[in-house]
C-alpha cells in the first residue's frame, strides 16, 4: 500500500480521516477525490493543503473516465470510499441523488478500480443498513439487512455491490458499518452540531417525535482508527461493525449539550417526527475488537466536550455554512415540522 485514493475526503468523516492518515503515516501519498457538494468543504483541509503527501482533485465518482484517469495518474493501489449523500432527512425529501451517488457512484468506482487493478477497496458504510432495533439486542455482522430510509437502502445496495464484486470477480473489497459519528467538521444538519449551533444562537432545538429514539455514538477519531485497522489488517471479503457501546436517547443528548453550554431547556421544542424514523441502533463490535484488536480511545463525556469546544472555537466555519444555502434547507425541513 503506497498511494491511497480517498473519496469524499472533504466531508465530515473523510476530512478527519485525511488528517488522521497524514499525521500517522509519512510514507503514503493521499489523493482526495471529492465533488464538493453542499457537504464538502475544503476549509476542513486548509492546514494540510500544501503537504507534499496530499493532493486534492475535484471530481464526481459517477464519472468513470475521470476516476480512471485519476487512478492511473496517481498509481493508486488502495481506495477508501466515503463519498456519499449522507443525511436521512434529505433522502426523504429527495431520494434520487442518493441512488445516483451512493449506488451508481459506487458501481462506477468499483468498475474503474477493477479495470485498473488495485490491492484493497475499503467501503465505508453504516449500521443503518440493518434497520431498527427494539429495546434490546445489537446489530452483528450477521444481522439481516433491512434498511428503512432511502439513505440506508442506498447504502445497503452499495454494500451488496461491493460484496458481489468480491464474490463474482475476486475483487479486494472490505465493508465497514459504523454507528453514528460526532466530532469536528460535522455539517450542522446532523443532530449534535445542529443542537450545538442552534443553542449558541438561542434558537429552538427541534427534537423529533418523543425524543426517545436511541443512537450509538462514536467519536469520529475512533471511527478513523477503526478504518485504519481494517484497511491494514482486515480480511478481504469481510464486513466489520464499528461502535463504542455508547447508546443515548436523543433527548438526553440534547439536554447534555444545553447543560455544557449553560443554555436553558426551554429551548427544546418537540416537533413532528421523521417519517419511518428508526427507533434504536446499537452495534456489537466484538469482531473488530477480538480479531483486529481495535478499541475506541474516547469516552463520550470527553468526546462531547471536545466537540462542543471545537464548535465554540470555529464559529466562522459553521456560520459560513448556516448563513448560506443552508438557510433554505433549514426553512424547508423545519417550517413544516412546527
Ligand atoms: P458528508 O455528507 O459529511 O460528506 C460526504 C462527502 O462526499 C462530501 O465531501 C461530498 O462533497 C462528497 N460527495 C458527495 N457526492 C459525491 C460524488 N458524487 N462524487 C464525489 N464526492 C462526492 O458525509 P459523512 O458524514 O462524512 O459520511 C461519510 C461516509 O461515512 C458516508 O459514506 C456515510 O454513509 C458513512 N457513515 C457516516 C456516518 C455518520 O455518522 N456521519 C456513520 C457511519 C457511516
Ligand atoms: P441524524 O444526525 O440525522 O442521524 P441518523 O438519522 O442518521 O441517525 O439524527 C440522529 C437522531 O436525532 C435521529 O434519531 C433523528 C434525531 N434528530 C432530531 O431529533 N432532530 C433533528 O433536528 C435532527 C437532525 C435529528
Amino acid at each position: 500500500m503506497k498511494n491511497i485514493l480517498i473519496t469524499g475526503g472533504a466531508g465530515f468523516i473523510g476530512s478527519n480521516f485525511v488528517h488522521f492518515m497524514l499525521s500517522k503515516y509519512s510514507n503514503y501519498a493521499i489523493v482526495n477525490f471529492d465533488a464538493l457538494t453542499y457537504a464538502g468543504n475544503l476549509e476542513n483541509l486548509a492546514s494540510i493543503e500544501n503537504n507534499p503527501q496530499y493532493r486534492f482533485v475535484k471530481g464526481d465518482i459517477c464519472n468513470k473516465d475521470h476516476v480512471i484517469s485519476v487512478l492511473r495518474d496517481n498509481s493508486i493501489d488502495t481506495i477508501v470510499h466515503f463519498a456519499a449523500e449522507s443525511h436521512v432527512d434529505r433522502s426523504i425529501s429527495g431520494p434520487a441523488v442518493f441512488v445516483q451517488t451512493n449506488v451508481v457512484g459506487t458501481q462506477v468506482l468499483l468498475d474503474a478500480a477493477r479495470e485498473i487493478g488495485i490491492e484493497r477497496f475499503l467501503h465505508v458504510s453504516t449500521d443503518e443498513v440493518y434497520g431498527s432495533l427494539g429495546t434490546t439486542g445489537f446489530f452483528t455482522e450477521e444481522s439481516s439487512i433491512r434498511p428503512n430510509s432511502p439513505y440506508s437502502a442506498s447504502k445497503a445496495s452499495s454494500d451488496m455491490l461491493v460484496m458481489a464484486y468480491h464474490h463474482t470477480f475476486g475483487f479486494p473489497g472490505l465493508v465497514t458499518r459504523c454507528s453514528n459519528n460526532y466530532g469536528p467538521y460535522q455539517f450542522p444538519e446532523k443532530l449534535i452540531p445542529l443542537m450545538i449551533t442552534n443553542a449558541l444562537n438561542d434558537r429552538s432545538l427541534p427534537v423529533y417525535g418523543d425524543g426517545l429514539n436511541v443512537r450509538d455514538w462514536l467519536y469520529v477519531e475512533d471511527h478513523c482508527s477503526a478504518l485504519d485497522v481494517v484497511l491494514h489488517k482486515g480480511t478481504i471479503g469481510d464486513v466489520y461493525n464499528i461502535g463504542g457501546h455508547n447508546e443515548w436517547k436523543n433527548i438526553d443528548i440534547v439536554k447534555l449539550v444545553l447543560k455544557e453550554l449553560g443554555k436553558p431547556e426551554s429551548l427544546i421544542s418537540f416537533v413532528k417526527d421523521r417519517p419511518g424514523h428508526d427507533r434504536r441502533y446499537a452495534i456489537d463490535a466484538v469482531k473488530i475488537k477480538n480479531e483486529l484488536g481495535w478499541v475506541p480511545a474516547y469516552q463520550f463525556e470527553v468526546g462531547i466536550k471536545k466537540t462542543i469546544e471545537w464548535y465554540l472555537q470555529n464559529k466562522l466555519w459553521w456560520e459560513r455554512i448556516t448563513s448560506g444555502e443552508y438557510k433554505k434547507y433549514y426553512a424547508a425541513q423545519y417550517s413544516e415540522r412546527e
